[in-house]
């Protein structure tokens, strides 16, 4: 009957205790950054993840605020992010679907928060490339990545730097990670295995850490395995003397993962070139046969006619290649 007319007054009521809602809600700075919608809401007092920047920004710096929590709920207007900085929050709880279904999200900043479960699908986030898990108390970043590992985002910059790790996680087969900030934490575990899966990584931040390894010799075993395969490093400061300690092989099942992880590597450089160089060669190549073919053919169908031809066309013509096609 009559529900039409109601439902649009509801919307309408919703619509304007929104929009007051939204007249109150703090603002941000909007701009472009690298070509890309961004809202800077930087150090402004939020305490909630604000809901009136547009749907279709890619990128919120939220930095330096007062938000306790994530929910899926604060997040499911923005479903074209890229880039999200949240660190130096009072972040103590993320939802474990908080960031569900953000698939173009390629960078997150979650630094300094104060007690957070680190949600297990982060990692499998399908375009998250750069991850800030640094300056973390009592965290299971660690727990997180073992437990949901492999990593399927294609990760090429994570930073675990300052974040009381006691020990680095194993992050099974990664070939993607590029950069690795360990920096400030004070280990009391260090293995190889902790890097066997990391066959792409070229730069290794490992400054100020304080080992004290129940195995002082494993750092012996983890600057050995890093020394020929880590271009940027400098080797871990090992509580022994090296003459101190026997020299082991290293651990076959390292080994394996090692391998497994360069074949990986293989594929996605392979997959690369194709994407990038092949795809396009082959696009172009296509464009300019069709477009070599429409001229010959508006040409030989110009040409049908022969009673009216002038000798200048005519020569040219004669000079075409495909002139031996018309003759067979
Ligand atoms: C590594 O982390 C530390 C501490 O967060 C930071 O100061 C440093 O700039 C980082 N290094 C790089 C190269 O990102
Ligand atoms: C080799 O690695 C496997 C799996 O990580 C482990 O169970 C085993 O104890 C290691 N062997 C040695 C000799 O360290």
């Amino acid at each position: 009957m009559h529900v039409f007319p109601i439902l649009l007054v509801l919307i309408a009521i919703i619509q304007i205790g929104r929009s007051a809602d939204c007249k109150k809600e703090i603002k941000c700075q909007i701009s472009r950054v690298f070509g890309m919608r961004a809202a800077d809401c930087s150090n402004r007092v939020f305490r909630s993840f604000p809901q009136c920047l547009r749907a279709d920004i890619e990128v919120i710096d939220l930095a330096m605020n007062r938000i306790r929590r994530l929910r899926y709920s604060d997040l499911k207007r923005y479903r074209h992010l890229k880039a999200l900085y949240l660190q130096d929050n009072l972040l103590s709880t993320i939802a474990a679907d908080t960031f569900d279904g953000l698939d173009d999200l390629t960078g997150l900043d979650l630094s300094g928060a104060v007690t957070i479960k680190i949600p297990e699908n982060i990692f499998h986030l399908p375009s998250l490339q750069t991850l800030y898990l640094s300056n973390q108390l009592f965290t299971n970043i660690v727990e997180a990545i073992e437990k949901t590992k492999p990593i399927t985002s294609p990760l090429a910059h994570l930073d675990l730097s300052y974040s009381e790790l006691e020990r680095l996680p194993n992050m099974g087969v990664l070939p993607t990670l590029l950069k690795y900030n360990v920096s400030g934490n004070n280990l009391t575990e260090l293995r190889v295995e902790h890097f066997s899966g990391l066959c792409g990584l070229n730069y290794l931040i490992n400054q100020n850490i304080n080992l004290s390894l129940s195995n002082p010799c494993d750092c012996w075993s983890v600057n050995n395995w890093l020394k020929n395969k880590v271009t940027d490093f400098t080797p871990f400061d090992c509580q022994l003397k090296e003459n101190l300690c026997e020299s082991v092989p290293f651990n076959i099942s390292d080994i394996v993962t090692h391998q497994d992880c360069r074949i990986k590597l293989k594929e996605i450089s392979t997959r690369t070139f194709m994407r990038k160089v092949l795809l396009p060669a082959a696009i172009a190549f296509i464009i300019i046969l069709v477009c070599v073919v429409c001229y010959c053919r508006r040409r030989r169908r110009l040409n049908k006619p022969p009673q009216y031809r002038i000798p200048a066309e005519e020569e040219s013509v004669n000079s075409f290649p495909l002139k031996k096609f018309e003759n067979s």
